[in-house]
C-alpha cells in the first residue's frame, strides 16, 4: 500500500467513492462545480487507485462544511477517514486571522456521529442547540 493525500480528485474518482458507498454517482456537472466551489479537497490516492476523500465548503467568514467524507469500503479501517477530518480541520485552523471564529458544521450519516465526536464536534440535538436540519431542492 502506498497512501497519499493530495489536495484533489477528479470527478470520476469523487463519483467512483460516492457508488462504492451507496449514495450513488451525481451529474459530472454538478459533481465538477461542487469541487471546483470548494475550499479545501483532499483526495487520497492508493499509488493511482482512488481510496479516499473528504472536502470543506466555507465561505470566506465564520461558516464551513466539512462534507463527502468517504472512504473505500476495502480500505476502511485502515486511519485514513480519521487522517482526512484531521486534515480538513487543520486546513479551517489555517485560515483562522487574529480575533476570527470560524464553526465547522456537518450532518453524520446515521450511526457515524462517533466517527466525529472525538475531533470535538458536538451532537445535537443537545441542552443548548437543538436538532441540524436539512431540505433537499429537486431531484
Ligand atoms: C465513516 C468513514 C469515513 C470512516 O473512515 P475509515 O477510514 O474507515 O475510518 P478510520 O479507519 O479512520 O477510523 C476512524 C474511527 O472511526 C471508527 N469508525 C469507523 N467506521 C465507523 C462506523 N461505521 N461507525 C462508527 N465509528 C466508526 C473507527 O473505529 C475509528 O475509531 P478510533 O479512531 O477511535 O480508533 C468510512 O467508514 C466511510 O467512508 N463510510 C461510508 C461513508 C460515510 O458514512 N461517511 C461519513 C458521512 S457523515
Amino acid at each position: 500500500m502506498d497512501i497519499v493525500y493530495q489536495e484533489s480528485i477528479t470527478v470520476e474518482d469523487y463519483n467512483l467513492l460516492r457508488e462504492a458507498v451507496g449514495w450513488g454517482a451525481l451529474c459530472k456537472e454538478q459533481a465538477q462545480s461542487g469541487l471546483e466551489h470548494s475550499a479545501y479537497v483532499i483526495g487520497c490516492y492508493d499509488k493511482e487507485k482512488i481510496v479516499g476523500t473528504a472536502r470543506i465548503i466555507w465561505d470566506g467568514g465564520y461558516i464551513s462544511y466539512l462534507a463527502d467524507v468517504m472512504v473505500m469500503p476495502d480500505y476502511q479501517g485502515l486511519g485514513i477517514g480519521n487522517q482526512m477530518v484531521q486534515m480538513a480541520i487543520d486546513f479551517v485552523k489555517s485560515q483562522l486571522k487574529e480575533g476570527w471564529k470560524i464553526k465547522i458544521v456537518l450532518i453524520a450519516a446515521k450511526g457515524r456521529e462517533t466517527f466525529y465526536k472525538k475531533f470535538g464536534f458536538n451532537e445535537r440535538p443537545n441542552e443548548e442547540a437543538g436538532a441540524g436540519m436539512d431540505l433537499w431542492i429537486g431531484g
